[in-house]
């Protein structure tokens, strides 16, 4: 397993020219690279979810803006940025609904814009996604702090989809909270939903956490009432793939219904998130595009058919969850709470 320090995995990487990326599609069986060396490879593997997770998908999307950098000929400055966009606009039509997707491939865009020569822009571009890589971990590092504070010395603590060292740079967000939990001693308990229909918890969530040494069950989706009824839950942790301006957060499938669930037990409901899933651009979640997958997702499990042939099935990738059943976002600013309006405001003014 290719790993960073501190046990981390590391899904994202450039290594010879090329991006290497750990294929999530087949985890946890097989711990296999797919190596990608130009843009449109880099934009499939997002959309076929070798890589996958908000903060990862950035990072990839950023590393593939490079690579077209680097391969594209062009008669001057103004062709080749013209080109760029190209690359630009396909990378961010990958996957709609993870801002930070854009995010990333905006910010290496306004950066080309702004140096004069095409060899010097194609340096930058792979200096940035690369700065890009580290700063995720750092950024994930402290959310880390800030969660952990959060969290009894021990805790039973229930997740959604993968929010983890996998679906970031590395740490993680929601589990990366755990993580730091888990470095300053305390002893956290981790029920992981599986997380239909493409088994994030399942195969990621509780595989990354093994790999970690952190206890961790897993349970069907259509449990976690049932957990928390019976059970003492501290807390839910989740990811984030948009969050809107009022705090109405974008995330995997079932996380509405698990925060609705939550909400009912009286159990905090946190939103682990980098200020770069902010969405200053809308007002509430309404206006959040949600991925619409293959319905083939919902009726097969890894290729076969469970179900009768030809039945429909509705496949929506992420749900939104109301910012009323949010408690607390934390963010690598600090722990933001309702009225998520001002507090939302207020965190993207501060400067790191
Ligand atoms: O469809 P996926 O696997 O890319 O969805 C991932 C999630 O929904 C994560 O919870 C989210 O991106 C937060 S990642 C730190």
């Amino acid at each position: 397993m290719s790993q960073r320090e501190n046990g981390n995995i590391e899904p994202v990487a450039w290594a010879n020219g090329c991006i290497r990326l750990l294929d999530q599609t087949k985890l946890p069986h097989q711990v296999c690279w797919v190596e990608i060396d130009n843009w449109r490879d880099t934009a499939s593997a997002i959309r076929t979810m070798i890589v996958r997770g908000a903060p990862a998908i950035g990072c990839t999307a950023a590393l593939g803006l490079a690579l077209a950098g680097r391969c594209t000929i062009a008669p001057g400055r103004d062709a080749f940025l013209d080109k760029l966009q190209v690359a630009a606009d396909g990378l961010c039509e990958a996957r709609p609904t993870a801002v930070n997707l854009s995010w990333a491939v905006n910010r290496l865009m306004t950066l080309a814009r702004s140096i004069a020569e095409v060899t010097e822009i194609k340096q930058a571009l792979i200096d940035e996604a690369l700065k890009m890589i580290d700063e995720d971990i750092q950024i994930n590092r402290k959310m880390g702090k800030f969660g952990a504070e959060l969290l009894p010395d021990t805790c039973n603590v229930m997740t959604h989809c993968n929010a983890g060292a996998l679906a970031t740079a590395g740490f993680g967000t929601a589990l990366g909270v755990i993580r730091a939990a888990v470095e300053e001693g305390k002893h956290v308990n981790v029920f992981a939903d599986e997380t239909r229909p493409r088994l994030q918890g399942l195969k990621l969530t509780a595989w990354e956490l093994m790999e970690s040494g952190i206890p961790v069950t897993v349970i069907t989706d259509n449990m976690s009432a049932a957990l928390m009824h019976t059970n003492r839950i501290d807390c839910v942790i989740v990811g984030a793939d948009r969050i809107a301006s009022n705090g109405d957060t974008a995330n995997k499938i079932g996380t509405y219904g698990l925060a609705v669930i939550a909400a009912h037990h009286k159990v905090p409901f946190y939103v682990a998130a980098p200020v770069s899933t902010f969405d200053s651009s809308l007002a509430n979640g309404l206006g959040i595009p949600i991925e619409q997958r293959d319905p083939t997702e919902v009726t097969h499990v890894d290729g076969l058919s469970l179900g009768p042939q030809n039945v429909a099935a509705w496949n929506p990738a992420f749900d939104v969850t109301p910012a009323e059943l949010i408690t607390a976002i934390i963010t690598e600013r600090g722990v933001i709470r309702p009225p998520f309006t001002g507090s939302i405001a207020s965190i993207l003014k501060v400067a790191e």
